[in-house]
Order: structure tokens, then sequence, then C-alpha cells
């Protein structure tokens, strides 16, 4: 059992997942990951993911061992399958941060153990799981309508795909051009609940109960910088457009591009609670994980 995207979970499983970490979180579950090990690949920065995952084996009682781009053999010579079947013989649980979708594909075919994308370009689904924890936290349930205002990238792409396994109502803005994969809006549609899409931030955020959005430059994409921000003129958001709307952002954020200081600094931003989120849900995750192994 593999998380490479959110949706290698069934809607049942998802929401497993999602209330073993409410309960780790409220703590009326002590699980213990004892004497088990998380790799963590990181081929790109990350202070979340990398701080959440590590701190969350420590409060499993479990150990988690940071492998950067330049402390392993991984990129420097070795395959990708070699590092996972050699990992496999150590470790009882991969983590990966990485460019290309498809290595963490083959990370996860050829280790023995279950492998967690963290994220790649196309796919966040450890992020989802820390944005339905939180949504649920804040509303109680995912009766709830959202508006994607941003780039169609791997954060909205795995969203895309948790809400349609959630019943969440979701209406992705993005320009023309940076919409979501048409694989993913199948895969949406497949679920039963695929998301509305528009290019025009005010017809998404009419409805919505949240308004969430992440970079427009997303790591490995500094070179198209300039044109990025040029295609995405018109798509900030800023308290004219959400007004008193609770706001979610991943995180990290480029203040003044996506998003303004103002509505970061606002109290509608819930964006600390989904950082806070990630260790809990993904306590769920590895706790889940361990039970279905094999
Ligand atoms: N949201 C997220 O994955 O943050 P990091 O890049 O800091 O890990
Ligand atoms: N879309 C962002 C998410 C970072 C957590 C990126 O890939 O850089």
């Amino acid at each position: 059992m593999n998380l490479v995207d959110i949706d290698d979970l069934t809607p049942e499983e998802l929401h497993a997942v999602l209330d073993r970490a409410a309960a780790i979180k409220a703590g009326r579950e002590e699980p213990t990951l004892s004497n088990r090990t998380l790799a963590m690949i990181f081929e790109k920065p990350s202070t979340r993911t990398r701080v959440s995952f590590e701190t969350g084996m420590t409060e499993l009682d479990g150990h988690a061992v940071f492998l950067g781009p330049e402390d392993i053999h991984l990129g420097h010579g070795e395959p990708i399958k070699d590092t996972a079947r050699a990992l496999s013989r150590y470790v009882d649980f991969i983590m990966a941060r990485l460019f290309d979708h498809a290595d963490v594909v083959e990370l996860a075919e050829f280790a023995t153990v279950p492998v967690i994308n963290g994220p790649t370009d196309d796919a966040h689904p450890c992020q989802t799981l820390a944005d339905l924890l939180t949504i649920h936290e804040q509303f109680g349930g995912f009766d709830v309508d959202v508006a994607w205002v941003g780039d169609g990238n791997n954060v909205c792409q795995s969203f895309v795909l948790g809400s349609a396994m959630t019943d969440i109502d979701l209406t992705v803005a993005t320009p023309e051009g940076y919409g979501i994969d048409d694989s993913v809006c199948k895969r949406a549609a497949a679920l039963g609940n695929p998301p509305a899409e528009t290019h025009d931030p005010e017809e998404a955020v009419a409805d919505a109960d949240i308004v969430y959005t992440d970079v427009w430059v997303s790591m490995g994409q500094e070179d198209r910088r300039a044109e990025k921000l040029r295609d995405f003129d018109g798509f900030q958001v800023t308290t004219d457009l959400v007004g008193d709307r609770p706001v979610m952002h991943c995180l990290p954020a480029h203040r003044g591009e996506e998003i303004t200081d103002d509505v970061l600094e606002s109290d509608n931003a819930i964006v600390w609670d989904q950082a806070e989120n990630r260790m809990h849900a993904q306590n769920g995750l590895l706790v889940w994980l361990q039970e279905h192994a094999g």
C-alpha cells in the first residue's frame, strides 16, 4: 500500500485515515511506531514536510532519517529501483519529495515498504490529508463549497481528487492554460464529483465557504517566473476577493504574488492550522499504513 496520490486510497480508507489522525491529535488513541524507521528523500527544499514527518515519527516513538540531495546515491548514478530495493531492507516507510512524478511511481513499484509522495510536480497527497483534516475541524464535516484560485498545480490536483472523495463542492479558477490535467478531471469524475472549472476568480469565490490558493511559481519553475507572473495577473487572493471567508494556503507563500500580506496576516487565514495538521494527518497515515502493510 502506497500513497503516491490521494486516490490510491478508497474514499472509505481516506475517511479511516482522517479518523485516525483526529483521534491521535485529540489523544483518544496513543499508537506507537516503536522501532520503526521512515526514510525521507528530498530532491527539493522543505520546511513543513520535513519537520512534520520527523516530529511525527518522534511523537510515535519511531525514527526518521533525512536524505537530502547530496546525502545518497539517488541522482548521482544509482537508479531509483536500486535505491528502492536497498532502502526497503532497512526502513519501514519511504517518503519522497521528487520532481518527476514517474520517479515516485517507480520508487513505489520497486520498494517493498509503503512509499509516500511528499510531493512531486504533479501531486501532493499529504497536503490534501492535512487540508481535509483542517476543513473537517473548521466546518464539522465536508459539506462545504471551496474555491481554488491560482495554478492548477500539484497541490490543486490532489485537492481536486480529495474533494471528489469527500463530496466537497470545488470550483477551480485558473488562467487559461493552467488548469488541472485531463487525467485528474477524469479520475475526479469517476469518483462522482468533478470540480467546476472557470477562468474567473470572482465567479469561483461567489458561493464559496473557503478560498484556497498556492504559489504561482512552484519549485523547479523558477525559469518561468516572469511568464507566470504575467499570466496570473488578476488571480491574486486579496481582501476584496475573499471578504471574510476563511483562506487556505499550503505554504510557503509568496506574499504579494498569489496572496496579499494582509490576507495572510488576517484572522481569516487558517494556514497555521493547515500546517500543524500536516503532522497529525501524517501520523494517522503512518499508523494506518503500518496496520495495512503487505
Ligand atoms: N506545504 C508544504 O509541503 O510545505 P514545505 O514545502 O515546507 O514542506
Ligand atoms: N506548489 C508548490 C507546493 C509546495 C509545497 C511547489 O510545488 O513548489
